[in-house]
């Protein structure tokens, strides 16, 4: 049905045929056929040639056509996942962006620095258990290095749009790496991007996981109810993020990650 060309579909006609006389059942037949046949002859390839002319910019459609699978995937995970109670934390809310979940920023007063320049900040209780961590890895020779934790909204806008305009990206091709400003779990201050100390070149990088900060985390993170965010196939579709962690070591922590999550998996 859907084959049909609309045109026709629009053109066949209202009554059963069992209610016309049998010259106009032929007449319509005949002139239904003459209007298929001349639509196939004179609007076929104009129709095809407008498609490709389209005034759209290449990239511009490319990230539509990227959105769109993205939202699609993204639905029938949600969909499928669903469906499975044995599974969690499998579908994500409708008010997802290219993947990413909204988040309020927190308010400068509940953060803590973590670095000695003062700049890395991370919500108090995150803070307080990141240190506490940051040393037990130092007693044992590894030396985690805090790159970015509470990042504004503002930050992330610049992270979001004009990094994507610098390396000519779509905004859903960005979003595999970065999220929307408003879509990030630094806006939280439970989150935050760890480097190896005696790796720098793997910062930011998906080497870190070659590093023994990395290997010392996944061994002892969840000791300081850290978790990986973003593991490989994660059901955002974000990349795999070693380096980003976040805090779930306390009520308000947890609810921030999970409690859209579970929402959608009672409906
Ligand atoms: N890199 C993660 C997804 C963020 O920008 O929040
Ligand atoms: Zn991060």
């Amino acid at each position: 049905m859907d084959d049909i060309p609309e045109a026709i579909r629009e053109t066949a006609p209202s009554k059963s045929s069992s209610q016309l006389p049998l010259v106009t059942i032929v007449g319509g037949v005949l002139g239904v056929g003459a209007i298929a046949l001349l639509s196939s002859l004179f609007f076929s390839r104009p129709a095809a040639k407008s498609t490709q002319g389209t005034s759209s910019p290449p990239e511009k459609t490319e990230t539509i056509v990227k959105a769109e699978t993205l939202n699609n995937s993204a639905s029938t995970r949600s969909a499928t996942d669903n469906k499975n109670s044995n599974q969690i934390e499998k579908s994500i809310t409708p008010e997802d962006l290219l993947g990413h979940l909204p988040y309020e920023e927190v308010a400068r007063s509940e953060l803590t620095s973590i670095s000695a320049d003062g700049r890395i900040k991370l919500h108090h209780a995150a803070a307080e258990k990141f240190k506490q961590m940051q040393a037990a890895a130092i007693a044992d020779g590894v030396l985690l290095t805090p790159l970015s934790a509470f990042r504004s909204v503002s930050e992330q806008d610049y992270l979001f749009f004009r990094i994507k305009e610098q390396r000519v990206q779509g905004a859903a091709k960005r979003a595999e790496v970065s999220a929307p400003p408003g879509y990030s779990e630094h806006h939280t201050g439970y989150a935050i991007d760890i480097g190896d100390g005696k790796v720098p070149s793997a910062n930011v990088n998906v080497k870190f996981e070659n590093t023994a900060a990395f290997r010392w985390l996944q061994d002892n993170a969840a000791r300081y109810s850290f978790e990986l965010s973003f593991p490989r196939n994660n059901p955002q579709g974000i990349s795999y993020e070693p380096w980003h962690w976040r805090y779930v070591g306390d009520r308000h922590s947890l609810e921030t990650f999970y409690k859209a999550r579970n929402l959608k998996k009672q409906n």
